[in-house]
């Protein structure tokens, strides 16, 4: 059985992932919605938040436990040495995804991310490239008030192509989703930047867990808590 955690919807483009790679693995997603929205807590909160959606997974029989969540996920190294072990943060793949081609990266992600600069850190540790960090905080709420590809409200619209003129103007090459809601927009993103190549922590954080795992042969079954 695998846990996977996040503040809200944003984890489910993990869960997906997840799921095409495990289809007969058991799988518990956990929406810490009473503490959403993590982007704008401290370091200290989203701490304990993530603690404790590590240890109520492990309790549950969990064998491993993605952190579906970028600003969780910076906060990994602060966890203790057998949480660290039993949970994988999805920052330090997608660093490395962008970091492969891109020259100029833009992340937008949540306040707290970018306030820790957790994508940068990340990126000049492997590369040269010129890294802008973007807090979107809002586009968090719009796409937990039920905006998706596909269906997008004029709100959310023009939010999108303000955002994408924000981005144009760093001269990315290379975007990253810095939270795991805004996969939830990612056609939408990718049209209005169509030469701007898109990294998906949730998917590719998703892929390098599920790549470190051994198949395990379950009902297929899915918990949302
Ligand atoms: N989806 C989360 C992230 O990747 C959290 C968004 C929020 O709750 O602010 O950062």
């Amino acid at each position: 059985m695998i846990g996977i955690f996040d503040s809200g919807v944003g984890g489910l483009c993990a869960y997906w992932q997840v799921r095409r790679m495990l289809p007969t693995e058991d799988i518990i997603y956990l929406a810490d919605r009473k503490n959403a929205p993590y982007g704008t807590k401290t370091k200290d909160e989203i701490l304990s938040f993530t603690r404790k959606n590590i240890k109520i997974l492990k309790n549950m029989g969990a064998r491993a436990v993605l952190i579906a969540c970028c600003s969780a996920s910076s906060i990994h190294h602060l966890l203790d040495a057998d949480e660290r072990r039993l949970s994988t943060p999805i920052i330090a793949p997608a660093a490395e995804a962008a970091a492969r081609h891109g020259r100029s990266i833009a992340v937008i992600a949540t306040r707290h991310t970018v306030r820790q600069s957790a994508f940068g850190n990340a990126i000049g540790a492997i590369s040269d490239a010129t890294v802008t960090e973007l807090a979107e905080q809002e586009l968090v709420s719009l796409v937990e008030e039920g905006n998706r590809d596909g269906r997008i409200d004029a709100r959310c619209r023009e939010y999108l192509s303000d955002m994408a003129e924000r981005i144009a103007l760093t001269g990315a090459d290379t975007l990253i989703l810095g939270c795991t809601h805004f996969s939830h927009l990612e056609g939408e993103i990718g049209r209005l930047l169509p030469r701007v190549r898109i990294i998906s922590p949730a998917r590719v954080g998703a892929t390098k867990m599920v790549r470190g795992l051994t198949p395990c042969r379950e009902a297929g079954r899915v918990t949302y808590m």
